[in-house]
C-alpha cells in the first residue's frame, strides 16, 4: 500500500464513521413482509427492539370479581358510569384505575378522603369522561383495536398523565431575515422522528380531518393537484406513524406505489380507522374538556393535551404487543344493552346481531366468544325466536378460499348454537347476495358473521 492509497483509506473509514454516527448502530436484522422483489421488508434493530418489550409489558392483573349482588348505582351516591357494575366490580375498578394512572399519589388524586361521591376534584371530572371514552373505545372503534381494546393502562401507563401527549405547535416567529418565513418547517421534533418537514402535522390530520391524499392518479397533473407543502405535511405525518409503531413505511404500504390501497398490507386499513378514531377522542373528549383542566395543564396555544398514534402504541406495532387487558375489566367495557335479553315474544323487528373473526380464521376468539354467549342466551330466554345466519369474507386473498372460509365462518355459528341445545329448525343458514364487503384489502368488519334473530 502505498502512501497516498493508506491516506485515503484513512480518510474514507474516519469519514465513514463520522457519517454514520448519526445513523443506528449496527448489526440490523430485515424480515420479508411482502411479495419477493417488491422491497416490502421490515428493519429491525434487535438492540433498539429489546429496550423497547419491557417497556411494553402489561401490568399484572387485578381480579374484578363478578355481577353478583346489589348494583352501585343502588348503593353509592353519585355513580353515572359505572352503575351497572356490582359493588365488587365497582370497588376493584376503583383500586385498578389507581394503579393505572395514580399509582404514588393514591386514590386521593381523584377523591376528597372524607367524601368519595364529592366532585370537586377536576381530576374526578375527567376521569368520569375518559371512562366513557374508554369504553367508547372498546364498544365502537373495533375495526381499530378488535377484541384488543384498551384500558387506562393503555395510555397512562401508571402515569397521571400520560408520556405521549401532544399540544398544537405554536406559529414560527419568521426567524432571521435571511432564512425567510420557515413556514412551520425546519425545526426538528420528536413527534415526526426529528424531520425537517411540517412540525406539527398532528393538528390537520388527527385534531382537523385536512386531506391526506397526495398522489395523484393520472400520470400527468389533471384535476388532483397537492401543494409541496401539503404533501411534505403528509410524509411528516407518515414519519409519526412509523415512529410511533417502531415499523418502516412498508408495514402499511408497497413502496412503489404509496396510494394504491390493492397493494397494502391491511395494516394500513387498520391505520386509516385509528386515524378516524384519533380524531374522535380529540374531538369528542378531550377538546371539550379544555376548560376543566388547570391552565398549567395547557399547551403553549391553551390547548388541552391530546392523543396521537404514540399514545396509545409508544413504539410498539400493537399496544403492550396486543396484550388484550379490556376484557378482565368490566369498567373498561360498556354495560351490555339489558334489553337483548328480555326480548319480548314475537319480536315486532329484527334484531341483528355481528360476530367479527381474525384474518383467516373461521373460530371466534375473546370478546367475540361473549357475544356468541349472549346470542346464544338470548335465544334461550325467547324460545318463539329463529336465527338466520351468513357468513362474509374481506377482499384479500383468493376468492374461492375465501368463500370457503365465509362458510366456515357460518357453520362455526350455527354449530355452537345446536351444541348450547337450541333446536335445529329455529337455525337457518343463507348465502348472502355478495359475501365480499369492502374493497380496501382486509377489513376487519368484513370477516363477519351476521345473526339476523326474528
Ligand atoms: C383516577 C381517578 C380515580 C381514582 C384514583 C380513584 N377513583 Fe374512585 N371514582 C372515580 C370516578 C370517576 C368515580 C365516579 C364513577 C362514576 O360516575 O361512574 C369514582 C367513584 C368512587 C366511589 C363512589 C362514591 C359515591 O358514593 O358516589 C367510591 C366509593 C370510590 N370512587 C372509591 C375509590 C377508592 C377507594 C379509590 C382508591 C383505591 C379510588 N376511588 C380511586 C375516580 C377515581
Ligand atoms: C387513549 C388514551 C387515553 C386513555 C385510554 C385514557 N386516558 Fe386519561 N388522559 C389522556 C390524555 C391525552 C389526557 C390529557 C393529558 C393532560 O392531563 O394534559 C388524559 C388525562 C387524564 C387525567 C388528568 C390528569 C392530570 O393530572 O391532569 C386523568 C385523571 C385521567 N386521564 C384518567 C384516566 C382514566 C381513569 C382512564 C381509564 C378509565 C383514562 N384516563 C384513559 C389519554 C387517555
Ligand atoms: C401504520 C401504517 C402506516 C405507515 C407506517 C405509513 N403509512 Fe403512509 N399512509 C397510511 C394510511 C392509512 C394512508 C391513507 C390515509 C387516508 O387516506 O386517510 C397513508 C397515506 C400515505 C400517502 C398518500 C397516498 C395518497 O393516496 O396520496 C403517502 C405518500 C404515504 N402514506 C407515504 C408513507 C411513507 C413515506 C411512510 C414511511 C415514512 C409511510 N407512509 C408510513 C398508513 C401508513
Ligand atoms: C386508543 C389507543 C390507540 C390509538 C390512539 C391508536 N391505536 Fe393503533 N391499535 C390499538 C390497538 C389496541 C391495536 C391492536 C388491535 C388488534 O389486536 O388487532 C392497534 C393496532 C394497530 C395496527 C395494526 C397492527 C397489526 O400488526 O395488525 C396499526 C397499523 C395501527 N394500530 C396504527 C395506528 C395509527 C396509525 C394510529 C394513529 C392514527 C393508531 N394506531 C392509534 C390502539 C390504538
Amino acid at each position: 500500500m502505498n502512501a497516498l492509497t493508506r491516506i485515503t483509506t484513512f480518510v474514507l473509514t474516519v469519514g465513514a464513521a463520522v457519517l454514520l454516527a448519526g445513523c443506528e448502530r449496527p448489526p440490523v436484522d430485515t424480515v420479508q413482509s411482502g411479495y419477493r422483489g417488491t422491497g416490502m421488508e421490515q428493519v429491525y434493530n434487535p438492540r433498539l427492539l429489546a429496550a423497547q418489550v419491557p417497556l411494553n409489558q402489561a401490568p399484572p392483573l387485578i381480579p374484578q370479581g363478578g355481577p353478583e349482588g346489589p348494583k352501585a348505582k343502588d348503593v353509592l351516591q353519585n355513580v353515572k358510569v359505572l352503575g351497572d357494575l356490582s359493588i365488587a366490580q365497582f370497588t376493584n375498578s376503583m383500586v385498578a384505575i389507581t394503579a393505572w394512572v395514580s399509582p404514588k399519589e393514591g386514590c386521593n388524586y381523584c377523591h376528597v378522603p372524607e367524601n368519595m361521591a364529592d366532585d370537586s376534584k377536576y381530576t374526578k371530572i375527567v376521569s368520569r369522561r375518559m371512562l366513557e371514552m374508554t369504553q367508547k373505545i372498546n364498544a365502537e372503534w373495533t375495526p381499530h383495536v378488535a377484541a384488543t381494546g384498551v384500558t387506562c393502562y393503555t395510555c397512562h401507563r401508571g402515569e397521571p398523565v400520560p408520556s405521549k401527549i401532544w399540544f398544537t405547535a405554536k406559529a414560527q416567529d419568521q426567524g432571521p431575515k435571511f432564512i425567510g418565513n420557515r413556514n412551520g418547517q425546519n425545526a426538528p421534533v420528536g413527534n415526526v422522528k426529528a424531520g425537517s418537514l411540517d412540525v406539527d402535522p398532528l393538528t390537520p390530520y388527527l385534531l382537523k380531518t385536512s386531506d391526506i391524499r397526495v398522489v395523484g392518479k393520472t400520470t400527468l397533473p389533471s384535476d388532483h393537484v397537492a401543494s409541496i407543502q401539503a404533501t411534505e405535511s403528509t410524509y411528516s405525518l407518515m414519519m409519526h406513524f412509523s415512529s410511533s409503531l417502531g415499523v418502516n413505511c412498508t408495514y402499511c404500504h408497497n413502496s412503489r406505489n404509496f396510494g394504491k390501497w390493492e397493494e397494502s398490507p391491511p395494516q394500513r386499513t387498520t391505520a386509516w380507522h385509528g386515524i378516524r378514531m384519533v380524531n374522535d377522542l380529540n374531538n369528542a373528549f378531550l377538546v371539550p374538556l379544555t376548560s376543566t383542566f388547570p391552565a398549567s395543564r395547557l399547551g403553549p396555544t391553551g390547548d388541552v393535551g391530546k392523543v396521537s398514534c404514540a399514545t396509545c402504541h409508544q413504539g410498539a406495532y400493537k399496544p403492550l404487543y396486543g396484550a388484550a387487558m379490556a376484557k378482565d375489566y368490566p369498567a373498561m367495557l360498556r354495560a351490555p344493552a339489558a334489553a337483548t335479553a328480555t326480548l319480548p315474544a314475537p319480536v315486532a323487528e329484527a334484531l341483528r346481531s355481528v360476530l367479527y373473526f381474525d384474518v383467516g380464521s373461521p373460530v371466534l376468539k375473546g370478546e367475540q366468544e361473549v357475544g356468541l354467549a349472549q346470542l346464544i342466551a338470548s335465544m334461550k330466554s325467547t324460545p318463539a325466536t329463529t336465527a338466520t345466519i351468513s357468513g362474509f369474507h374481506s377482499a384479500a386473498g383468493t376468492l374461492t378460499q375465501n368463500q370457503e372460509l365465509a362458510k366456515q365462518r357460518a357453520f362455526t355459528v350455527r354449530d355452537s348454537l345446536l351444541a348450547a341445545g337450541i333446536a335445529e329448525s329455529r337455525v337457518t343458514l343463507a348465502k348472502p347476495q355478495q359475501t365480499e364487503a369492502n374493497l380496501a384489502g382486509e377489513d376487519p368488519t368484513a370477516r363477519r358473521v351476521e345473526v339476523t334473530i326474528k
